[in-house]
């Protein structure tokens, strides 16, 4: 690390006392470090996070029950995740940079990209997607927008922090691949392209240890592999033995022990268990932090900022279903059923949870435009309460209206930081009045808030169903906007929906066991479960329609081979086919054909957010690296492709593909090989290496042999036989001396090596 104050660092290090060393390790309360005033080294103060801010001036919490400032409460990240936009996700950033320096607050607590493993979370609401790529591209793009205001941000919670059922002690156990390749890109791609000032390592442990002392995850994989050069801050009481945590590369600990866990820091140095330079080492980084800062004014007009989070919020619903209802024409006689059109459900629980400025219902936004509509309550938004009389109202009132918009959703208690959701359902009563309209009323829209996907048992009887998410505190102006086509719809599902939660790929291994957490689906999580299985799912992963429509063409790419340190550009149009101006969300997946690994299907690799006129075109421009095409190797202990066919597919969804070219990708590499008896003849065959010396050793041989001619068999079944047969086998089989084998074996060792 390089910076102006590298000097007066080290010089500060030198003055500090050991105590002034290790309380630099702890926060002096619940959001402030401590400040040495007689070297003056100030406080800084941390504010969760992630859509709005929660600073909290008086008591203080980390659970959202005490009282914090007014602030916007933006969509949650369910909600803007949706809208596959990273320009979107850095104008939220930039926007929340500006407030936390009109508020005095230095790093922002978020973003939140744990990866959505089962829809029972109770707290998916706060992560993005269970898509690593797009988690961490707009993760990113936030932190970017927040540090340009010279304010930091935590990533959190590092990492497979994937339920909320004893989250502080459970361990999340899981290959090494998936690890690598589903739970830690987004958190590497944002470390790598944004630097976040700080990250949050999560209360569980990883396959037996804790986060919060596990070298191997913040000093090997964080600092040395991608780079990080920030301070690690534990989420708020994630210490367990703060000693090793601090070997293990946790900086701060938050919200502090009252002292006892620095007093045990000074004893572990004083009496030689801890070398001092491994405190040196995070006080310099946490200096770092406190004086590389550059201080912004803030300005916030807030009644600005609350039209922002109605915009994003447009920008990020999505529409499920839609016969053609949507848009409503303005003349159009409208019943608005369910307490939420009132009353909207649009943030979360726990401590994301904002004291908002101001909330806007639906019902609120259609009278003020004076559009024609009725309200009747139907059902409660807070609980599963079905009431006869309430339900009969709404009913007739359906009846009498041309159409019916139902805003249904989740109760608060339903989901929410620190427990899972018991069931993947809406309310009872909301499914049986949603099945009572629509045996009255034709054109029956539903609007749904909600952080995770609930299962939808009335879809294909509905007109439209509208997804708004924990849509921020301007979501009822969004819906209004959306409904009556003021905004065009083009927010694209960042999940699947499953049809129901057995569906699911963690269904038998998730928040059933007090203490392990066992991660059985391994790789296949979210739509790469969903499309290996050929399941129907309720809606696709990149699913989401428009109010116009789009055609696709002219797929390119700018080279039919690529190599291990190229790139390839990849270009297709789109052209907005219908009358209005829109968006469109293009999906770049790739799939493996080399079939020289276990992969999903399909994986996304690009996307690409495009306005278009109408008649309009325009390209959507992606490039790939050697990355786009990797799996992650536990034997090679890295990423690896393997020379062969790729498939390039752009999709309008997941499960919508409209165009796809083949390329050859050529890699210099090959995984690590030896060979010993139990290696089998096929894997020996296909490297070639092994081939070549196998194949030179088996002709000197042979004249002195008069064994079967195997290797020439065109017999399927023996083809197969060859293939899995251990050299031991083969030994026997040919009537090789064991010398003999044991000599070509040692060739080929030899050889693999020379290659290196
Ligand atoms: C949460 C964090 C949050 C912290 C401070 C913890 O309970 O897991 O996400 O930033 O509290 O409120």
């Amino acid at each position: 690390m390089n910076t102006k104050n590298n000097q007066k660092i080290k010089e500060l290090i030198g003055q500090m006392t050991l105590e002034e060393k290790a309380g630099l390790c702890s926060g002096s309360d619940f959001w402030h470090t401590k400040a040495v005033e007689r070297l003056g080294i100030p406080a800084i103060m941390m504010s969760d996070g992630p859509h709005g801010l929660r600073t909290q001036k008086g008591e203080a919490d980390h659970l959202g029950l005490q009282d914090s400032i007014k602030a916007v409460c933006f969509p949650a990240a369910c909600a803007t995740a949706s809208s596959f936009d990273v320009e979107l996700s850095r104008k939220l950033g930039e926007t929340l940079g500006n407030e936390c320096n009109a508020e005095g607050v230095d790093i922002l607590l978020g973003p939140a990209v744990n990866m959505k493993r089962s829809p029972l979370c109770g707290r998916n609401f706060e992560y993005y997607s269970e898509d690593p790529y797009l988690a961490g591209k707009l993760a990113a793009s936030y932190i970017n927008g927040v540090q340009s205001k010279g304010v930091g941000t935590s990533i959190k919670h590092f990492a497979a922090n994937n339920q909320e059922y004893r989250r502080m002690s459970n361990s999340s156990n899981l290959s090494r691949r998936a690890f690598h390749e589903i739970y830690l890109p987004a958190f590497e791609e944002a470390v790598k392209q944004s630097q976040p000032k700080t990250v949050m390592c999560s209360y569980n442990k990883i396959n037996g240890t804790f986060a919060s002392e596990n070298k191997e995850l913040l000093t090997d994989i964080l600092r040395r592999d991608w780079g990080f050069e920030g301070c690690v801050v534990t989420d708020w009481g994630a210490v367990n033995d703060r000693v090793p945590g601090l070997e293990a590369g946790t900086d701060i600990e938050m919200p502090g022990s009252g002292g006892i866990n620095d007093a045990e820091i000074v004893a572990a140095v004083q009496n030689g268990t801890l070398d001092e330079a491994v405190l040196n080492q995070s006080v310099e980084r946490i200096l770092h932090l406190i004086l590389d800062k550059e201080q912004q004014e803030g300005c916030v007009d807030w009644e600005e900022e609350h039209e922002k989070a109605v915009h994003y919020e447009e920008e990020s619903a999505v529409l499920l279903e839609n016969d053609g209802v949507l848009p409503l024409a303005s003349e159009r006689r409208t019943a608005y059923i369910g307490e939420f059109a009132v009353n909207p459900r649009y943030q979360g629980g726990g401590s994301s949870h904002i004291n908002s400025w101001k909330v806007t219902s639906a019902l609120e936004a259609a009278e003020k435009k004076g559009r024609k509509v009725v309200y009747e309550m139907g059902f409660p938004a807070d609980k599963d309460e079905y009431n006869e009389e309430m339900a009969a109202r709404a009913v007739a009132a359906a009846k009498e209206a041309e159409t019916t918009v139902i805003f249904a959703g989740l109760p608060d208690v339903f989901e929410s930081e620190g427990y899972d959701r018991a069931h993947m359902q809406l309310p009872q009563c909301q499914n049986r009045l949603i099945e009572e309209i629509c045996a009255v009323q034709k054109h029956v829209v539903v609007v749904l808030h909600n952080g995770s996907p609930v299962e939808c048992p009335w879809a294909e009887k509905v007109s439209a169903v509208l997804e708004m998410y924990l849509g921020g505190e301007g979501v009822g102006e969004a819906a209004d906007a959306l409904l009556w086509g003021e905004a065009n719809p083009c927010g694209r599902l960042a999940e699947t929906f499953p049809l129901r939660l057995e569906d699911t790929p963690s269904y038998l291994n998730f928040a059933n066991d007090k203490y392990d957490v066992n991660y059985a689906e391994d790789i296949f999580i979210g739509y790469r479960y969903y499309d290996a299985k050929k399941m129907p799912v309720q809606w696709a992963f990149g699913h989401g329609h428009s109010y116009t429509s789009f055609a696709y063409g002219n797929l390119q790419t700018d080279k039919e081979t690529v190599g291990e340190h190229e790139t390839v550009t990849v270009t297709v149009d789109v052209t907005n086919t219908g009358s209005r101006t829109g968006k469109e969300v293009v999906q770049l997946y790739i799939k493996d054909e080399t079939g020289a690994a276990v992969r999903p299907e399909k994986e996304l690799k690009g996307f690409y957010k495009l306005e278009l006129a109408p008649g309009e075109t325009r390209q959507a421009v992606f490039e790939l690296d050697a990355r786009s095409f990797s799996w992650y190797s536990e034997k090679g202990a890295d990423w690896y492709a393997a020379s062969g066919v790729y498939r390039i597919c752009i999709g309008r969804s997941s499960r919508d593909l409209v165009c796809e070219k083949e390329i050859q990708f050529v890699s210099e590499r090959h995984l690590p090989f030896t060979v010993d008896m139990c290696t089998c003849l096929g894997d020996v065959l296909r490297h070639p290496v092994t081939a070549r010396v196998f194949g030179e050793m088996m002709s000197q041989g042979s004249s002195e042999r008069s064994e079967p001619s195997l290797m020439d068999s065109s017999d399927p079944m023996m083809q197969s036989m060859i293939d899995s047969m251990p050299l031991r086998n083969f030994k026997s089989f040919v009537h090789m001396p064991d010398a003999a084998v044991r000599g070509i074996i040692e060739k080929m060792n030899q050889a693999l090596q020379a290659e290196k």
